[in-house]
């Protein structure tokens, strides 16, 4: 018998202004896409903006449906929207950010978003950084690559691919 492990870190600044002006003006995007976001059923608006390693950026919100399964999250309207504007690049980070009174602390991707970030992330080899706040502010989480959010995950590789 042996145990395998794994260990998970992240960092947590105070607010936004100790990350590099770049990173700031990522949140700022993803904030403003946050105001997009169609979330009268959960009252939880996300806003999500992708930086690609060249310096593009996209940005998504999530949209919600009265057939609630069917809604879409923040992150994958963005992504799927940087692969219909500018192509599927590769991507060095995604600031999402949430808008809610009750939101205390950041909001980290969905289960569904992590698996298909994961996909995202086998098409490069570089990581994919995540920056996590509040659309008004306070701690940043940066967590610095998305596979570290879903450890044995499934993917491409069992298929063969
Ligand atoms: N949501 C996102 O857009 N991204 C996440 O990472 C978590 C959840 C949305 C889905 C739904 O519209 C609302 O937040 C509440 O779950």
């Amino acid at each position: 018998m042996e145990t395998r492990g794994y260990q998970f870190s992240y960092k947590v600044y105070a607010d936004k202004l100790g990350l590099p002006a770049g990173d700031q003006a990522l949140i700022d995007a993803s904030a403003v896409a946050c105001t997009q976001a169609y979330a009268p059923y959960s009252g939880f608006k996300v806003g999500a903006a992708i930086r690609t390693l060249d310096n593009d950026v996209v940005a998504g919100s999530n949209q919600e449906n009265g057939a609630f399964p069917i809604g879409q999250c923040a992150e994958r309207v963005a992504l799927y929207l940087m692969v219909h504007t500018i192509g599927r690049k590769p991507i060095d980070t995604i600031a999402i950010v949430v808008d809610n009174k009750d939101q205390l602390t950041p909001a980290s991707p969905c289960g569904s978003c992590r698996q298909i970030l994961n996909e995202y992330r086998s098409f490069q080899d570089t990581p994919i950084r995540l920056l996590l706040t509040l659309s008004r502010g306070g701690e940043v989480y940066e967590i610095n690559d998305v596979k570290d959010l879903l450890p044995f995950a499934f993917d491409g590789s069992f298929l063969g691919l």
